[in-house]
């Protein structure tokens, strides 16, 4: 019976600039997690990029808290970048009860990403973000580096993330 991960399957042309994310990753040192009005944190997090063969790469971020090892925020989604351009979508789930769309330029082996779209469920917990800032980039050395901006109502962009993985596979 085949798999239906599809494990072996070639990876789809349209997305080989992204191939430098493909596999899974693991903060090496803990993340640091900040805004105005919380008390800042550290976290750790696992991402998982994989592929079945579509014009698409499939991701999954798990964050946990660094010292209660707690898990706490979970996201995952695809990305997909636009044909003959280095125009990319991020398309995004978010377990606190957001989805986004996040979209941006691959500039060789750096995305940055910038929120088109939110909506949340209609309990979702307050304050609601108005606006999402990413980059994202493969540093020299294969280190990979997350920084995360976030707006709410009456705190414009702001860091809320900063994290550094390194290849566990
Ligand atoms: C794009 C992704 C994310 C968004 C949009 C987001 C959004 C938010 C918002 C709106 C708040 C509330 C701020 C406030 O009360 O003023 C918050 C707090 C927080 N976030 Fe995030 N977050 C994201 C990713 C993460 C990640 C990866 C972690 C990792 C563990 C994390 C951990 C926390 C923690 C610990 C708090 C403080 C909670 C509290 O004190 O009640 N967030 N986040």
């Amino acid at each position: 019976m085949s798999c239906p991960f599809n494990h072996s399957a070639e990876l789809n042309p349209a997305v080989l600039p992204l191939d430098w994310l493909l596999g899974t990753w693991q903060s090496d040192e803990p993340g640091e997690g900040s805004f105005p009005s919380i008390t800042p944190f550290r976290y750790t997090e696992t991402l998982h990029f994989s592929h079945v063969g579509q014009p698409v790469i499939n991701f999954m971020f798990n964050a946990f808290h660094a010292e209660s090892k707690k898990p706490l925020h979970r996201e995952c989604g695809f990305i997909r970048l636009q044909p003959g351009t280095n125009k990319v979508a991020f398309i995004i789930a978010q377990n606190s009860g957001l989805v986004e769309i996040e979209e941006g330029e691959l500039t060789g082996q750096q995305l940055t990403l910038h929120s088109t779209s939110l909506a949340r469920t209609s309990f979702a917990k307050q304050p609601y973000v108005q606006q999402i800032s990413r980059h994202i980039q493969l540093k020299p050395g294969g280190r990979l580096e997350q920084t995360v901006f976030m707006a709410l109502e009456g705190q414009p962009l702001t860091q809320h993330l900063h994290i550094t993985y390194r290849r566990t596979d």
